[in-house]
């Protein structure tokens, strides 16, 4: 049998290169490795026979084991529990930053100085009210309309009142969408809360914090001026933090597959708010809650467990498609939980909740399949002891990953590498037939 020689790309200098070996045709492909990886489109390269045109493709649903980017925001070790923004270890900007100053280290790569962080923070400050018409764009929606709903719809249809908002290619107006989505979205995420609730309008008070002021405009009632608790505004601030990104989870990956057709950011964002919206992402919050309270009390759990086990039902706020460890965030949510309680008491929910990860974490099934408490196990508790219905969770959520999304939307707009997001597919249905008559 004679031995096909190497084919396709030269070998580089290096030994980072594999070599596959493909056995319909006996040739030798030899691809390079760059940053542990090869490039898919040197696939393409490993025919079956001449008229395969495609080439070898890489069937991976849900992107397993797909990098779509080369990205310098936010770096996960997802078996050591390591999350770092622009190199910052989560738990550090957690304790020592603002949720703006997280906004600005995102967008820009470092933490700002005194002064760009006092102008960063004025421009943010002077956009935080929407226009009168988005007001009544809110008040169209029906009195149960759910908060994410009404915050996609809301952001997408801000593109209609900044046209500008086009010109994604020019860095000034760019920006200032960036500022402007930034700085309204609690401001649509309150008022919606304030639709359901049959409440007027609290507008933004913007002496206050970034958090603070979104507390105003949640409760703010009849006093001159709203006071938010101190613990409650950095725990929440805190929250904010801790969700302001995650690189390519599934909502920032819709954010830049539609920023990769050039869309304007409000489309780009309203996509990543629909992809949040769902229960095994952002949306988990909501359920982790609505699972505690259909177990009820402790003694259920063991019952529940089990459903867990026979593949019935999900434990909700546990697995993660990266972390295999630890979510560092859990961790952080967990001491917050402790200080939160101390102001609104302690939240019923949570001795169930204690008790089920203590179960959980011994329990075989989730020992092997490294299932750990995620970013929602526990911030839906807090949040519910600081007074937010359950269905707001996921919108508090969206305020947070919002600097994340504009700021790997921009990556991606600005970088040659990128193309329009298209995958291949395996087409599995009839061949060519045709209608009868
Ligand atoms: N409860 C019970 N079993 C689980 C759970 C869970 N929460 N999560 C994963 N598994 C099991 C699966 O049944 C599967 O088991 P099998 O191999 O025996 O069939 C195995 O673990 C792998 O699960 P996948 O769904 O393939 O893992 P994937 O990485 O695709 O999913 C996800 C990750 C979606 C987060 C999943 O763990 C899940 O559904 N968790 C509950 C929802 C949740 O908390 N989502 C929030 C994630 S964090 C965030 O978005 C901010």
């Amino acid at each position: 049998m004679s031995v096909a020689q190497p084919v396709a790309t030269k070998a580089p200098a290096t030994t980072d290169t594999l070599t596959i070996r493909d056995d319909r045709t006996g040739k030798t492909y030899v691809l390079p490795i760059q940053d542990g990886a090869i490039k898919s489109s040197d696939l393409s390269k490993i025919k079956g026979s001449p008229d395969d045109l495609l080439g070898m493709l890489t069937y991976d649903p849900g992107f397993m084991a797909t990098a779509a980017v080369k990205s310098s925001i936010t770096y996960i070790d997802g078996d050591r529990g390591i999350l770092r923004y622009r190199g910052y270890p989560i738990e550090e900007v957690a304790q020592k930053c603002t949720f703006l100053e997280v906004a600005y280290l995102l967008l820009n790569g470092d933490l700002p100085t005194g002064q760009q962080l006092a102008d960063w923070s004025d421009e943010v400050t002077h956009h935080t009210f929407i226009h009168e018409n988005i007001k009544k764009f809110i008040d169209g929606f029906r009195h149960d309309a759910h908060p994410m709903g009404m915050l996609m719809s809301t952001v997408a249809a801000l593109s209609t009142f900044y046209p500008e908002a086009k010109r994604i290619a020019d860095e000034t107006p760019r920006r200032k969408q960036i500022v402007r989505l930034i700085a309204k979205m609690p401001t649509i995420a309150a008022f919606s809360y304030r639709h359901v609730a049959g409440l007027p309008y609290a507008y933004p008070d913007n002496d206050l914090s970034y958090a603070g002021n979104f507390l105003n405009m949640m409760w703010k009632t009849t006093e001159l001026k709203y006071r938010p608790d101190p613990i409650l505004e950095r725990a929440l601030e805190t929250l904010f933090i801790l969700h302001a990104d995650h690189e390519q989870n599934c909502s920032t990956s819709a954010v830049r597959v539609v920023g990769s057709s050039k869309a304007d950011p409000y489309s780009a964002v309203a996509g990543g708010v629909g992809a949040l919206y769902g229960p095994l992402h952002g949306g988990a919050n909501e359920q982790v809650l609505r699972m505690l309270e259909d177990i009820g009390s402790v003694d259920r759990i063991p019952e529940h467990i089990e459903r867990v086990k026979k593949g019935e039902l999900r434990l909700m706020g546990f697995g993660h498609r990266v972390y295999k460890n630890y979510d560092p965030r859990a961790k952080i949510i967990k001491r917050i939980a402790d200080q939160v309680f101390e102001v609104t008491g302690r939240n019923r929910l949570l001795d169930i909740a204690l008790e089920l990860e203590k179960v959980a974490l011994e329990d075989e099934y989730f020992v092997s399949h490294r299932l750990y408490p995620n970013v929602d196990f526990y911030s839906g508790i807090i949040y519910q002891a600081m007074g937010f219905p359950v269905e707001m969770f996921t919108s508090l959520f969206a305020i947070g990953r919002t600097p994340g999304w504009l700021a790997q939307w921009e990556e991606g707009l600005l970088d040659p590498d990128q193309k329009i997001a298209r995958p291949r597919q395996i087409y599995t249905g009839p061949a060519e037939r045709h209608v009868e008559g």
